[in-house]
């Protein structure tokens, strides 16, 4: 993609890299319910890596934060270090396209608006292969949250985001692939608004600055400008949903 740098540079500033809470994730980890003592989790797409350090905090296991951009696993580490976390998270910088885990590996894999990168059904496919028995997936995934969506939203995701699809569809496609569905419930407003798109619109005016002239850079924050108008719009037409289930 043309511009990833700039890309990378404003969410390198941000506390996360999609709409999210750690109130939702100890929400979704509480749904696992009894799990193994000492669970083995994957977390996929970790990026920054608040969920992660989360995750490590509430359970009792390890925490592989698995992510191809090495200054999220960096900075995910310094805040791993400042909690007292640092043994419980092993950073791993490697595709998700690439994952050479063995099979039956994991108790838990989580994965925050990242699973999307392998095509939502092949994400799940994966992560059935890489769970043990019995094992859990937590994952967020957009979806329509309303019916009838207007033409304007329609249009905005077949090119944004083709695979979307309703909270019906998505758990048809978990249940093809051979899990049962725990618990899902959508992240409300306050989850992308402060915890994802007000610390974007303030690190926007800086970089606007330290880019001036430069186009490219200037067309990736335009983007962001223009996905945070549309969501103010159309908000109560989709959502990320959190997904839990189980193999
Ligand atoms: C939308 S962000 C979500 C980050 C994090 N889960 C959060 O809640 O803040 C997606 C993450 O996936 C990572 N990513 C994208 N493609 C990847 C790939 N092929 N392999 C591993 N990580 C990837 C990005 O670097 C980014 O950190």
């Amino acid at each position: 993609m043309e511009g990833i740098e700039y890309l990378y540079e404003l969410c390198e500033a941000l506390p996360r890299c999609v709409p999210g809470d750690n109130e939702f994730t100890r929400r979704a980890f509480s749904a696992i319910g009894k799990a193994a003592k000492q669970p083995l989790i994957l977390d996929i797409g970790c990026g920054p890596g608040v969920q992660t350090i989360e995750l490590a905090r509430i359970s009792n296991g390890k925490v592989i934060a698995l992510d191809n951009h090495q200054a999220f696993l960096d900075k995910l580490m310094e805040q791993a270090r400042n909690e007292g976390l640092e043994e419980k998270i092993i950073p791993k910088n490697m595709s998700m396209l690439k994952m050479d885990f063995e099979e039956n590996t994991f108790d838990i894999i989580w994965s925050e608006g990242a699973l999307y990168f392998m095509g939502f059904q092949n994400g799940l496919r994966r992560c059935h292969q890489l769970l043990k028995d019995e094992g859990h997936l937590a994952v967020t995934e957009l979806v329509y949250i309303a019916d009838n969506p207007p033409d304007a939203v329609i249009k905005y995701f077949e090119s944004e985001y083709p695979d979307i699809d309703n909270i019906e569809g998505k758990i048809q496609e978990i249940e093809k692939e051979g899990f049962k569905l725990i618990s899902n419930f959508t992240l409300p407003e306050s989850a992308w608004l402060n915890s994802y798109y007000l610390p974007i619109e303030k690190e926007l005016p800086r970089l606007n600055k330290k880019y001036e002239g430069n186009e490219t850079a200037l067309g990736v924050f335009e983007g962001f400008r223009n996905e945070i108008d549309f969501y103010r719009k159309y908000s109560e037409f989709y959502g990320y949903e959190f997904f839990v289930m189980q193999k």
